[in-house]
């Protein structure tokens, strides 16, 4: 196969710091997945990240078998992915300490996700500082040009690039300045309060809940205190915009009628959503559960995975190892 050449390197991950809700799953993961013919696409468990919080072994190993199961559920094909865990390149360490030497402390200081967590008080780890670092060489080493992510990530490509920039001066062409690649309309899903949906709010909908989980989350979410017959603004209602992703034509049109005219209830929009989850979510929930019946095919998935990244890496660090000196 040529076409596999010509395709643009993209890659991402997700942290398995617990199990993934649908802002997750809109505003990343089915970005992984709708790219994957496109893209030569590379996702991994970023589990490395993930110790920066989880710090029971339990819990995180039970988070990235989790995790992978999530990957391979939603559609993830191992035939055109390149599907890994972090910790299977461990070269990424070594290349996060060279980023390190380049990179200064005022610098990483402006990072927002170090930022928010001091200014809650919380006393961060030299790892959670160094955060945006690991990050920039989980997308530099294996040459990635394309890093799909939520908003709340921006950031930290743009620090990748700002990273890939600085070696590249000191030490001469090495690294490809890569881009982020964030879909607008659903940049933020929001949650069941309306703020920005987010484990560290407890205002999700889980992807792969229970029926009555789902059923709680989706029946829970706010909404002001009209009743069935008012006129609604559709646009402003947290249950209108899960429709949206959700929910598909001609359904959605009678829906946005029935607020804005009246006559429909936010119960009975509720109710419409989670039949409508529930069946989006059906098919994702077989495959899930095909793949935690064969751990077999799994581990060779993921095998394939670390092979086809370790050669990448390998071929990668020697590169930067000359380049530096060492
Ligand atoms: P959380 O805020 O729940 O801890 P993470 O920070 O682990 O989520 O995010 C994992 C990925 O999912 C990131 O790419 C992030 O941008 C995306 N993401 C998380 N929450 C949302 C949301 N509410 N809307 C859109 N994307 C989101
Ligand atoms: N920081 C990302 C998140 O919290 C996860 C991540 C780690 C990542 N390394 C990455 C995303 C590299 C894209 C590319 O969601």
């Amino acid at each position: 196969m040529t076409t596999h050449t010509t395709k643009k390197r993209a890659l991402s991950g997700i942290q398995p710091t617990g199990a993934p809700h649908i802002g997750n799953y809109f505003g990343a993961m089915k970005q992984f997945v709708d790219m994957q013919n496109q893209f030569d696409m590379h996702v991994f468990v970023a589990e490395y990240h993930a110790m920066t919080t989880v710090q029971d072994p339990a819990v995180l190993r039970s988070n990235i078998e989790n995790l992978i199961l999530d990957y391979l559920a939603i559609g993830l094909d191992p035939e055109k992915v390149t599907l890994y865990r972090q910790s299977d390149v461990p070269e990424l360490t070594e290349l996060t300490w060279m980023f390190n030497c380049l990179v200064t402390v005022p610098w990483l200081e402006r990072a927002h996700a170090f930022k928010d967590k001091s200014d809650k008080g919380i006393e961060p780890s030299v790892g959670l500082f160094d955060y945006p670092v690991l990050m920039a060489a989980d997308i530099l080493l294996p040459n990635s040009q394309v890093v799909p992510v939520g908003k709340d990530q921006v950031q930290h490509v743009e620090m990748a690039r700002e990273v890939a920039r600085k070696f590249n001066n000191t030490y001469g062409d090495t690294f490809i300045e890569p881009d982020e690649y964030v879909i607008e309309s659903v940049a933020v899903v929001p949650g069941t309060d309306g703020q920005k949906m987010s484990k560290s709010y407890g205002n999700t909908i889980p992807l792969f809940g229970t029926d009555a989980d789902i059923k709680k989350a989706i029946m829970g979410i706010v909404t002001d205190s009209k009743t069935p017959e008012e006129s609604k603004d559709p646009e402003t209602c947290n249950v209108f915009a899960l429709h949206k992703l959700i929910t598909s034509e001609p359904q959605l049109s009678e829906i946005r009628q029935g607020y804005e005219k009246g006559g429909l209830g936010y119960g009975e929009s509720k109710k419409i959503l989670l039949d409508n989850y529930l069946s989006f979510i059906a098919p994702m929930r077989e495959k899930r559960i095909y793949y935690e019946e064969n751990p077999g095919i799994v581990r060779q998935i993921l095998d394939e995975g670390a092979q086809k990244i370790q050669k990448i890496a390998h071929a990668k660090i020697k590169e930067v190892r000359e380049k530096v000196g060492l």
